[in-house]
């Protein structure tokens, strides 16, 4: 999701104790050697575990594609000897038995069966593999919805139906895909297919389940909790489940004329994007004023079994998270790494007590549930520390505020600015080494480092005005659960070092700019797409750089290479693969979007009519499916 800094005043403008040393960016770039293998590479499954076996890594992987240019056009350009389609836009039903409403172009379906359709503004993709990578299931996170498009009139008048579809059009898809040995296509009806809204029943669990402050007039015990909101990236977990981000969810709540202290450190506030309070009351903080603590929580759920029921795994923290991520400890704990997009928040990480188990999701539905959880310092000598959030130990008592555990995960935010955690320049997806252990986090963009009353830069967050967005890594001492560890940055964005006519030392390759999805492929190859979402950031420094961008960087050479330009206004976020490296699996969100400003509904296709362009139609977020016409591996 692209965020306008100028709505961003209550982001954290604490100065902590931390680095405020300007040290030499260039020190800390590195030329890259030795990426070895990817963590979708590395985790095989365990007994009764869905996640398909993927190939070791042969021989290190190197760029195969001629790289695409900037691109204005409202379509996807893809290399020469690729082909891609459009395989799951907004509202095709998802494909529940008996129960598949037919999209309508003009956005005239109901909450019902928007209900039963594809969610709006696709983002995290996973592939589950039900067979290798001939059939599967897709998991797709639905960040947020554009009203203006949403329905027939906008949002005049903004009524309770519309409420309902919005909240419909929210949270994830799973959809059952298979390939017929040519094209990759929808199974419909499948006994898989489902759907999670704003409204679908989420369980609680650790350490602020049942706690005073989750507790509401119609959950009463604080356990249940009535949807998932602004999903943004997501993990798959080596057990099979998938970890879905709840980030921007502050923007749903209404508070009172005078916000309480907690509401302001987590950017709740009047002028927000949504008007859901009006028609639904759980929205208005000033009725149901706990009702936001039971959002901004890692989800998890199961897509292989359809009766499950998804579940906010509490004991990794509150936060704006925009996603979470899976690695193993060489005894089998796992490792939790997330972060906070919004400007000057932290990364976290959570350490598991307990071993993952055989036998899939079940046999270890409590595995985050217990453990502990920590926020990073990045100190200036490119060394680093993980801080524990755990109540009783340093400031996090209750004389400080925090009267328990239950209270600590929930004011993640309050307890990260005791601990001293390094403040972060928007951290969006991280994609784990598993081999190597080497754990890389983009962080998008910050306008607003250096500006008056705000932290300036540290050895981390090196740029004032960061408007171009940079990509850090960082390597635990011993193993996942390392306390301390080192860190430096693959590259700075935007550098016109990069340009591949001036190599001069930094990470080589196409020119881009804010980095977000990130992720490895099966061959250890790294994949960056962008999010320049911005009005400012489409214009000067940023034009040369076109619609957003996916590129692909091999880590043994240091090159990054454009891939894939997409159509126009559209934000390129979520990626996934065929356990073969074969079929690669990509959402395009939000085309036609003008930043800052809902679709016309009068003129829904004023920037963009991508995929259908069809009269009368609407833009729509969908998911790619691209292949090498000679049926090859992706990127290499
Ligand atoms: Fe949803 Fe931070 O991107
Ligand atoms: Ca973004
Ligand atoms: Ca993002």
């Amino acid at each position: 999701m692209a965020k306008d800094f100028s709505t961003m005043e209550d982001s954290n403008r604490s100065s902590n104790p931390t680095i405020h040393e300007i040290s030499d960016p260039a020190r800390r770039i590195v030329l890259l050697g030795g990426g070895g293998a990817a963590l979708a590479a590395a985790l095989g499954p365990l007994a009764g575990c869905a996640v398909a076996p993927a190939p070791a890594p042969a021989a290190r992987p190197t760029l195969g594609f001629a790289s695409v240019p900037p691109s204005r056009a409202d379509h996807v350009v893809v290399p020469p000897g690729y082909r891609v389609d459009v395989i799951a836009p907004w509202g095709e039903p998802v494909g529940v038995p008996g129960a598949m409403p037919a999209w309508r172009p003009d956005a005239g379906n109901s909450a019902a069966e928007q209900a039963l359709q594809l969610g709006m503004h696709h983002d995290a993709i996973h592939y589950v593999a039900l067979e290798g990578s001939r059939r599967g299931l897709l998991v797709i996170n639905h960040e947020y919805t554009d009203d203006g498009l949403l329905h027939p009139g906008g949002m005049q008048p903004w009524t309770a139906e519309k409420v309902a579809k919005s909240q419909a059009a929210h949270g994830l898809s799973v959809i059952e895909v298979a390939f017929d040995g040519t094209r990759w296509q929808l199974v419909r009806p499948s006994r898989y297919a489902r759907r999670f809204t704003a409204t679908t029943p989420f369980a609680v669990a650790g350490p602020a389940a049942g706690h005073a402050l989750m507790k509401t007039a119609a959950d009463p015990a604080g356990r249940r909790v009535l949807g998932t909101l602004n999903n943004c990236a997501a993990g798959l977990t080596p057990w099979g489940t998938v970890l879905s981000g709840e980030e921007n969810w502050n923007g749903y709540f209404f508070p009172a004329d005078q916000p309480t202290a907690h509401e302001r450190r987590w950017g709740i506030r009047k002028n927000h994007w949504y008007r859901w309070h009006e028609h639904d009351p759980r929205f208005d903080t000033v009725r149901h004023p706990n009702e936001p603590n039971r959002f901004g929580w890692i989800v998890e759920v199961d897509p292989l079994d359809p009766t499950s029921t998804p579940v906010k795994r509490t004991a990794l923290g509150r936060a704006t998270h925009e996603g979470a991520w899976v690695a193993l400890t060489k005894d089998g704990r796992a490792v939790v790494y997330s972060g906070e997009d919004a400007a000057f928040e932290y990364i976290y990480k959570f350490v598991s007590r307990d071993r993952m188990r055989p036998g899939g999701a079940k046999a270890n539905a409590t595995l985050l549930d217990h453990g502990t959880l920590y926020v990073a310092r990045f100190d200036a000598d490119g060394r680093g520390r993980w801080l524990p959030l755990q109540h009783g130990t340093g400031p996090l008592t209750g004389d400080r505020g925090f009267a328990d555990q239950g209270e600590v995960v929930i004011k993640a935010r309050q307890a990260a600015d005791l601990l001293g955690g390094t403040k972060m320049d928007r951290p969006e997806w991280l994609a784990i080494d598993q081999a190597s252990r080497w754990v890389y986090c983009t962080l998008t963009n910050n306008a607003a480092r250096g500006g008056e009353g705000r932290p300036g830069v540290d050895a981390a967050n090196p740029r004032a005005r960061n408007t171009m967005g940079h990509i850090i890594r960082w390597r635990e001492d011993g193993d996942f659960d390392g306390e301390t560890f080192e860190w430096n940055h693959l590259v700075l964005a935007g550098d016109p070092a990069n340009e591949r006519a001036e190599a001069k030392g930094n990470v080589v390759g196409d020119a881009f700019a804010c980095p977000d999805g990130l992720a490895f492929d099966p061959q250890g190859l790294l994949w960056v797409q962008t999010d320049i979402g911005n009005r400012a950031l489409n214009q000067g420094e940023f034009a040369r750089l076109g619609n957003n961008a996916m590129l692909a960087c091999d880590l043994a050479t240091g090159e990054m290479r454009r891939f894939l330009t997409g159509p126009v206004g559209c934000e390129i976020t979520g990626v996934s693969w065929t356990p073969d490296g074969r079929t690669m699996f990509v959402d395009v969100q939000h085309p036609g979007e003008s930043p800052g400003e809902r679709s016309d509904p009068q003129d829904p296709q004023r920037h963009s009519s991508w995929p259908d362009h069809r009269e009368g139609g609407r833009p729509r977020s969908a998911t790619l499916v691209i292949r090498r016409e000679d049926g090859g591996v992706i990127g290499t």
